[in-house]
């Protein structure tokens, strides 16, 4: 019998999917987890920098029931594209599997995904624990997700401003003119962190930093903090010192991204996360108990979102006749 694998490219992928369906179905992905409808170990990684290259990639299987659907995201952030090879710093592809038989059903481009689900994951679980007058939002790293977080936001929220800082000169400047021209919001370029984060409601940090960008004192009494980069990015002060701490997925906050060195040191556990975002979504743990309370929500993201992202990408794309076909068998 044979059968043929659908191929998808960045652009084919994109020709399916809008950002408005992909935070409806991280929201619902999110709600999976919390009702145990979802089967998603840990993601390992791949890292190969101490061997002379610039290369790590982390593999993230997950089945997710309501959807009928599995796969995997290989996936990796590579630190010298953008400067030295004129490629962007993430790279992704997504292979999706029939759940009953394990035949491919199709591989596909996982950077465009990638892109929108974590905007859409950054602005879902700032959603679950925003301050009830949240409005002003900071963004610290003018990069992708600094770009999709917002563009995500704006469909969730109702926001009056956003600041931008980047370290590198220029990119916040240009993303204040690209997101106030996209999205009709004032957008202001800020010379420096503290200036972007005092007085915001909602800080995200989405830069591929590891060290402490954003400072405790900074952070207002209500503000809602989300770790969107892949390693540390806050002060030690301000997570040890934070009301509540929500995680996407204790299992891998603990070893990997803003928490990892807190716990490896063993300053924090367990017992300092309040809740994972699935119990939030579900609404079986608060995402925040008062509007002075400042939240940390750590998602470091999930395989689940991107594979439950896929499967409507492949309902769409043999809809729409898209793609190419390969039979490995
Ligand atoms: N949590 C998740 O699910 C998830 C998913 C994808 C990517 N990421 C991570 O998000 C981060 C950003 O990825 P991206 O695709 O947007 O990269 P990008 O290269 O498109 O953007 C990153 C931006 O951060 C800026 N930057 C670097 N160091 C900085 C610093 N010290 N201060 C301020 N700005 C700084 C860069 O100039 C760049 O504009 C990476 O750490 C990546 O691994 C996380």
């Amino acid at each position: 019998m044979s059968k043929s694998t659908l191929l998808l490219s960045e652009q084919d992928v994109a020709n399916c999917i809008e950002m408005n369906e992909v935070v409806e179905i991280v929201q619902q992905t999110f709600r999976a987890h919390g009702e145990g409808q979802v089967v998603m170990p840990a993601k390992i990684t791949l890292d190969i920098r101490s061997m002379g290259h610039e290369y790590w990639s982390n593999a993230m299987p997950a089945y997710i029931a309501p959807l009928e659907a599995v796969g995997i995201k290989w996936a990796g952030g590579f630190a010298e594209n953008p400067s030295r090879y004129g490629l962007p710093y993430v790279m992704a592809t997504i292979l999706m599997q029939d759940p009953d038989t394990g035949y491919l059903r199709a591989v596909m481009d996982g950077r465009h995904i990638t892109n929108l689900r974590t905007g859409a994951a950054a602005a879902v679980s700032a959603s679950y624990s925003m301050a009830s007058s949240a409005s002003k939002v900071a963004i610290i790293g003018a990069g992708t997700q600094g770009r999709t977080s917002l563009q995500a936001l704006m469909q969730i929220t109702k926001l009056s401003e956003a600041r931008a800082q980047d370290a590198l000169p220029g990119a916040a400047e240009r993303y204040a003119n690209d997101m106030q021209g996209k999205l009709g919001l004032p957008v202001k370029a800020c010379k420096t962190v503290q200036e972007a984060v005092e007085g915001a409601d909602i800080v995200i940090t989405a830069t591929p930093a590891n060290a402490p960008l954003v400072r405790d004192e900074w952070l207002k009494p209500g503000v809602t903090a989300v770790s969107l980069g892949s390693y540390q990015e806050f002060d030690d002060q301000f997570v040890l010192k934070a009301d509540r701490i929500i995680v996407d997925s204790w299992a891998q906050c603990s070893h990997r991204g803003e928490l990892a060195r807190l716990v490896e040191s063993g300053k924090m556990g367990r017992e300092k996360v309040d809740a994972e975002l699935g119990e939030v979504a579900t609404g079986k743990k608060p995402g925040r108990g008062s509007n002075e309370e400042r939240v940390l929500v750590v998602p470091i993201g999930l395989g689940s979102l991107d594979i439950a992202v896929a499967s409507l990408v492949y309902k769409r794309a043999l809809e729409k006749g898209l793609g190419g076909h390969f039979s490995f068998m």
